[in-house]
């Protein structure tokens, strides 16, 4: 790929997944898990910073704007249709153990498919000699690598206790004031 092309494809990429982000945070608030909500907040802040980082990026050391390609075809679907029509109130426990496991698998599908997104980059940039731009992509790979091993830490720490729902309210507002915290610390 150009590199105009790279910078292209990286925005739009990012554009999704900070809607990846969006929709698993409305998903929580809607299963009234707020700690998880805050969780993919601060995950939806943190890579929109990102997001600006790249545009920065781009202008800083090419001197030019980034072409904007995203595609409404790639807007996620997270939430399910579903649920559009559906009230909170009447969300029973079997429901919400499903809807979190589900997130859970979402989440950690996303991230992964961008790790090895921004890899072939990666490669693609080291074979073009365009080592600084390089270096910059590895940042984006060593965060994703961060969120993937935590996502799947949250995944098996779930299915250890049987996604038992007692102790997933239980812990919701430690969750909250934590990433609270973060989003604060980001700001
Ligand atoms: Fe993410």
């Amino acid at each position: 790929m150009s590199i105009e092309e790279i910078f292209s494809a990286m925005s739009a990429h990012m554009v999704t997944g900070m809607m990846v982000h969006e929709q698993l945070m409305n998903s929580y608030l809607f299963l009234n898990l707020k700690g998880y909500a805050a969780c993919h907040e601060y995950h939806y802040m943190s890579e929109t910073k990102g997001h600006i980082r790249l545009s920065r990026y781009k202008v800083d050391h090419y001197d030019m704007i980034i072409t904007q390609t995203f595609d409404s075809n790639n807007v996620p679907d997270i939430v399910p249709m579903s649920w559009y029509g559906f009230n909170r109130n009447n969300i029973d426990p079997s429901m919400r153990i499903q809807a979190i496991e589900a997130a859970l698998d979402e989440w950690i599908k996303w991230e992964e498919e961008t790790k090895s997104f921004y890899q072939k980059i990666y490669t693609d940039l080291l074979t073009q000699n365009e080592i600084p731009f390089a270096e910059f992509v590895k940042s984006y790979i060593l965060d994703v690598e961060e969120e993937i091993v935590y996502a799947k830490s949250e995944r098996l720490a779930k299915s250890s206790m049987g996604f038992d729902i007692v102790s997933i309210l239980e812990e919701q507002e430690e969750y909250e004031k934590r990433f609270k915290k973060k989003l604060k610390n980001i700001l």
